[in-house]
Formats: structure tokens, C-alpha cells, sequence
């Protein structure tokens, strides 16, 4: 598809290519919708794409997602994304992006970056040379997770008001896949307000500490899958709800820290079927972006903390019109990012 088609279909802004010959820099900023206020979102750094195509793709992709994950949270932002090419072989990481710092300068403040996977706080230190659009940074607002963990408890509370009829996760069982930095803060939080927890991890020394630090109990992927709970909370990689995984599920709802949990639509509308409430996955983990979106008005953690308490509410409107119409929470969740937006 041509990328004008791309960008007219899916409602784009911009896509802009910057490159620097002299350090290998080949980056793509995506940018979706700026009626909010200007994009805000991280930049993801890989060698593994196999053509710009599906570099420019993923960029637009990731913008979009941006600019309905700030709407919804109520934040003065729109969508941005960043995609660096990674060279192959050898490279000067750090000349590369400061070579990045001065092509996000080149927008004049229509993008705002911060770090994503594959680049980390030391990138950005090198980003910021060049450019005040930054955020992120490991002096000012820190490491996310507890927010983005902070504001999927208060996520889970309003699931818990509308499926079990109190916002009280005290005896809750709650399955959770992924205990890296947002999913081991998401099982304090919930052992603190006295959820029942079985975790499962790749990494067998994630596991060990939520059992012993937050009395979480282990299991494989599979049983996890199939335990009778009451919430599952994908905390790991996307498409955790796919055909291999759905039929399995004996929980009333999900709701986890992960991005684009279903692998399609189609999962979202299985789920329904089988009557799991699904709580958007961009509306339950929005404190992260909350938390770099203080960072840029002028960091308070207090706020942040105050900012990601309103998810609940959040979440508590879109299950309430989700229930009062014919739609699912993700479509009612859209629904009020397109009205915002067009208002
Ligand atoms: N960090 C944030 O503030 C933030 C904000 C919003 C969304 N998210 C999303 O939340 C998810 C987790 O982010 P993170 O920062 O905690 O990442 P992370 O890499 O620290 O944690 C991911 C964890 O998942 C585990 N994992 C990977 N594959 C697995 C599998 N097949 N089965 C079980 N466990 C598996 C990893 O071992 C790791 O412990 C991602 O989807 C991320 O995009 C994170």
C-alpha cells in the first residue's frame, strides 16, 4: 500500500524519514493525531526489521495507539512514535542517537520521545544533547512501572465494583502472566490489598521473588491458563488472548499491564462470547504515559500517583456504557477517544 493511502486511511498525520549518513541513523517518526496536544511516545530501536516498509508500518501502528492511549487518560498529548533502524554490525550507539536528538529537534516540538524496547534511560541520555523534547529521563521522573502497575490495580478495582459488585480486590484471585517490571510491582500491589496471586514467568528468578517477597504462588503457563481465577492480568508480550490460549480461560475478566493483549479484534469479540469482561489493555496501563506526561509539565510524582488513581474512573465509565449499549469495552473505549477527538 502506497504510504499516502496508509496515512489517508488510517487517519495520519506525518510519517517523517531522518537520517544522518554520518552516524547510520535511519529513524521514522509516525505521527497520528496531534489535536491534543503534541505527540508524546517512545522510541523503539531494532535490527530486526526486514524492509522500511514494515519499519514506516510499525511506526504509524504504534502512533496510533499513542494518540488513543493519551485521549482516553485525559492527557494534553497525541500520538507519536519512533522506529530507528538499527545498523548491523558494528555501530556508535551513542553518536547514533545523538544524531536521533537532533532529528527530534528538527520537529520543533511536534514529537516528544522517550525510551521504549530496545532503547533504554543511557539512549536518551544521549538524545537529550540535541533536543529539550525528551522525557524519561533517569533523574527526573524514573523508571514507570510502579505507576503503569499502580494505575492497573486501580483498573482492577473498578473490574471488581462492576463484575463482583465492590472496587475491593481483598480474596481476589488473580492470575498473573509476566513478573518483569510492571507485572512485580502490579503483584505487590495486589498482595497488599489482599488478592490471591499465582504468578508464571519465563524467568525462573522473577518467579522466585514474587513467591517470596509478595507470598505468590507459581505455576507453569499452561496451568495458569487453565486455573479457575477471577482476573487474568497478561503482564508479559502482547497477544496473550489467541486461539491457543481463549479457549482455555476460566476467568471473569481480563486485565493486565500488557500492550495489544488480543491478537486480533476477533479475540475481543470470543472473549465476549464467553462472557470474560475484557478491560482495555490501553486504558488500564496508561500510568506509564501518565507519569512521562508529568514529567513534562513539570515533574511530581504526587500527581503522577493522583493522575494514575483516575483510571479507575476511567475504566468505570467505559464499563458502564458498555453494559448500557450493545457494545464491547474496547469499542466503547474507542468510542470516546473518536468523540474527544472530534469535539
Ligand atoms: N513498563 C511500563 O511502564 C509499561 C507501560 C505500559 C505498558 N507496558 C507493557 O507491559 C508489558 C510488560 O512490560 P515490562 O516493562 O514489565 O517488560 P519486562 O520485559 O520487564 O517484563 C516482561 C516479563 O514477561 C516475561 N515473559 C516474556 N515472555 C513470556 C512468556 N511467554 N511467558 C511468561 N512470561 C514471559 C519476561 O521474562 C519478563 O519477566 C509489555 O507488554 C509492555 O509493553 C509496560
Amino acid at each position: 500500500m502506497s504510504y499516502f493511502t496508509q496515512l489517508l486511511e488510517g487517519g495520519y498525520e506525518a510519517v517523517h524519514l531522518l537520517s544522518d549518513s554520518r552516524t547510520g541513523l535511519r529513524a521514522i517518526v509516525g505521527m497520528h493525531n496531534t489535536r491534543l496536544g503534541p505527540g508524546l511516545g517512545g522510541t523503539r530501536a531494532l535490527a530486526t526489521y526486514t524492509s522500511e516498509e514494515e519499519a514506516v508500518a510499525d511506526a504509524l501502528r504504534l502512533a496510533r495507539g499513542m494518540t488513543y492511549k493519551a485521549a482516553l487518560a485525559g492527557l494534553p498529548h497525541g500520538g507519536g512514535k519512533a522506529v530507528i533502524m538499527l545498523p548491523r554490525g558494528n555501530f556508535d550507539r551513542a553518536k547514533l542517537f545523538e544524531s536521533f536528538g537532533r532529528a527530534v529537534e528538527s520537529l520543533g516540538g511536534r514529537y516528544i520521545t522517550t525510551e521504549d524496547s530496545g532503547t533504554s534511560t543511557d539512549d536518551m541520555e544521549h538524545v537529550r544533547k540535541h533536543t529539550k523534547h525528551v522525557v524519561g529521563l533517569k533523574e527526573r521522573s524514573g523508571d514507570p512501572s510502579p505507576v503503569t502497575a499502580y494505575g492497573v490495580a486501580r483498573a482492577m478495582e473498578a473490574t471488581a465494583k462492576h463484575v463482583f459488585g465492590r472496587p475491593d480486590l481483598k480474596g481476589l484471585r488473580v492470575t498473573v502472566l509476566g513478573v518483569g517490571h510492571v507485572g512485580m510491582y502490579l503483584v505487590k500491589e495486589l498482595h497488599e490489598r489482599g488478592a490471591k496471586v499465582w504468578v508464571s514467568d519465563i524467568n525462573a528468578a522473577s518467579v522466585a521473588h514474587a513467591v517470596k517477597e509478595y507470598g505468590a504462588t507459581a505455576v507453569d503457563a499452561d496451568t495458569l491458563h487453565r486455573m479457575e481465577a477471577d482476573v487474568f492480568a497478561p503482564c508479559a508480550l502482547g497477544g496473550a488472548i489467541n486461539d491457543a490460549t481463549l479457549p482455555l480461560l476460566k476467568v471473569k475478566a481480563v486485565c493486565g499491564a500488557a500492550n495489544n493483549q488480543l491478537l486480533t479484534m476477533r479475540h475481543g469479540e470470543q472473549l465476549a462470547g464467553r462472557g470474560i469482561l475484557y478491560v482495555p489493555d490501553y486504558a488500564a496501563n496508561a500510568g506509564g504515559l501518565i507519569n512521562v506526561a508529568q514529567e513534562w509539565a513539570g515533574y511530581d510524582r504526587e500527581k503522577a500517583y493522583a493522575r494514575a488513581s483516575n483510571i479507575f474512573d476511567t475504566i468505570d465509565t467505559v464499563l458502564r456504557r458498555a453494559k448500557e449499549s450493545s457494545l464491547r469495552p474496547e469499542q466503547v473505549a474507542d468510542r470516546m477517544v473518536e468523540e474527544k477527538l472530534a469535539a
